[in-house]
């Protein structure tokens, strides 16, 4: 049993004070867990795009003072009421989404939008009792994806932490916990390739290139790299990528240029943006009869979808995915062996590392377009 059990714990975190303001890392103290909940000593952190969003708070609503952070690998320091299935010491990844391993969809092998734990990206406050579990001089801050981990400690509800390997290094597999198996699961589980097809990504930030992984994996036989940030393509060629597109260079729209290239469209897309106009070209680029576009990066509130019916009807199937549909306690664990045998890369996806008193900088790279994943490092 910690020292710490039942207590406050007095820790860093890196506050989000204001919307596009740079956070700033103060003492804040944090609750002890309460039913099924679990206080975690996370050790590694990155930055995620949906993070930079919700902080930037331009198409999302605002809601603030708020930690965030929602990819990372920690430790379990002590676990609330009914807890049953982790302790103090084990090794965890927590994940925005959940699983309660009870509700239809848990049950369900096609589902992974738990009942109790889906995404909530406007709820700042434990499910348990509607309050927060951080605060500062008695004033609370929100939570962001019930993750939270910009902070030295956080507290997550027990259905929402894959137990992961200890043998694992947390500092890489930690890209699992949210933006890797995102990628990775939207090809392999939701858009599916058969051996020998083609397949589009739109965009080739961390999240596009785990998708191009899966098509890889799936042994796709032409994987095209759409982004407006030329300088991607040179990392993207890592990641299997076999040609690149910028829509920039062409007068004409990107899934037109797609269509003449391939004979017609792509057997499969995966759109890695958040842009709705290339979610809109990531549809209507997939070959009809057959052609199946999967949408993973997360819309601002007000966007809408439009398309003419008939690119549906014309056999074109669109699906969208969270956490590339994995489950995340039954499915992650597996996800991190098969990195542990060398069937996954992840230190390629890893291109900085910094001490967490740093944080800043990792927002820095991402508004810039610089890098993959950058590692944030709670005790430097
Ligand atoms: N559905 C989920 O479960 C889930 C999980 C994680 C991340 N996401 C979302 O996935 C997206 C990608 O995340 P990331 O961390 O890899 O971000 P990133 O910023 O590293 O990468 C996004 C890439 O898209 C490119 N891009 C932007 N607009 C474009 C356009 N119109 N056409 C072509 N390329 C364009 C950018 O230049 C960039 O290279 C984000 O929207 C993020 O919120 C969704
Ligand atoms: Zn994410
Ligand atoms: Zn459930």
């Amino acid at each position: 049993m910690s020292s710490t059990q039942g207590q406050v714990i007095r820790c860093k975190a890196a506050i989000s004070w204001e919307a596009g303001k740079p956070l700033v890392i103060e003492e804040v103290e944090v609750g002890p867990p309460q039913k099924m909940e679990v206080r975690l000593k996370i050790l590694f952190t990155s930055l995620c795009h949906t993070d930079v969003y919700f902080w930037e708070a331009k198409g999302q609503t605002p809601m603030f003072p708020r930690i965030f952070g929602h990819e990372a690998g920690g430790i379990v320091e002590s676990v609330g009421e009914g807890v049953t299935d982790l302790k103090p010491g084990d090794h965890v990844l927590p994940v925005f989404t959940g699983e309660c391993k009870e509700c239809r969809h848990c049950k369900s092998s096609e589902s992974n939008m738990c009942d109790l734990l889906r995404i909530n990206t406007d709820r700042g406050v434990m499910i348990e009792d509607g309050k927060s579990r951080f605060s500062k001089n008695g004033q609370p801050i929100y939570h962001f994806l019930g993750t939270s981990t910009f902070s030295e400690y956080t507290v997550v509800h027990v259905g929402c932490l894959a137990k992961i390997n200890p043998a694992a290094p947390l500092d890489v597999v930690c890209v699992l916990s949210c933006g890797i198996s995102t990628g990775l699961g939207a090809t392999l589980n939701v858009a599916k390739p058969t051996k020998g097809s083609t397949v589009a990504i739109f965009g080739l930030g961390a999240v596009g290139l785990a998708a191009a992984e899966g098509a890889r994996i799936s042994g796709a036989s032409r994987i095209i790299g759409i982004d407006l940030n030329a300088s991607r393509f040179n990392e993207a060629k890592k990641f299997g990528v076999t040609e690149f597109l910028n829509p920039k260079d062409y007068d004409k729209p990107i899934h037109e240029v797609i269509a003449e290239m391939t004979d017609g469209g792509v057997d499969r897309s995966v759109e890695c943006t958040g842009n709705v106009n290339a979610m809109i070209s990531a549809f209507e680029c997939v070959h009809d009869g057959w052609g199946v576009a999967v949408l993973v990066g997360v819309p601002n509130k007000d966007d809408a979808f439009k398309t003419h019916p008939v690119n549906i009807l014309n056999e074109r199937t669109l699906k969208g995915t969270f956490f590339g549909n994995y489950k995340p306690r039954s499915d992650i664990p597996n996800v991190v062996e098969k990195y542990m045998n060398k069937e996954l890369e992840l230190e390629k996806f890893i291109t900085h590392r910094i001490p967490f008193s740093e944080i800043n900088k990792a927002f820095d790279y991402m508004l810039r377009g610089e890098g993959l994943r950058c590692m944030i490092v709670m005790d430097a």
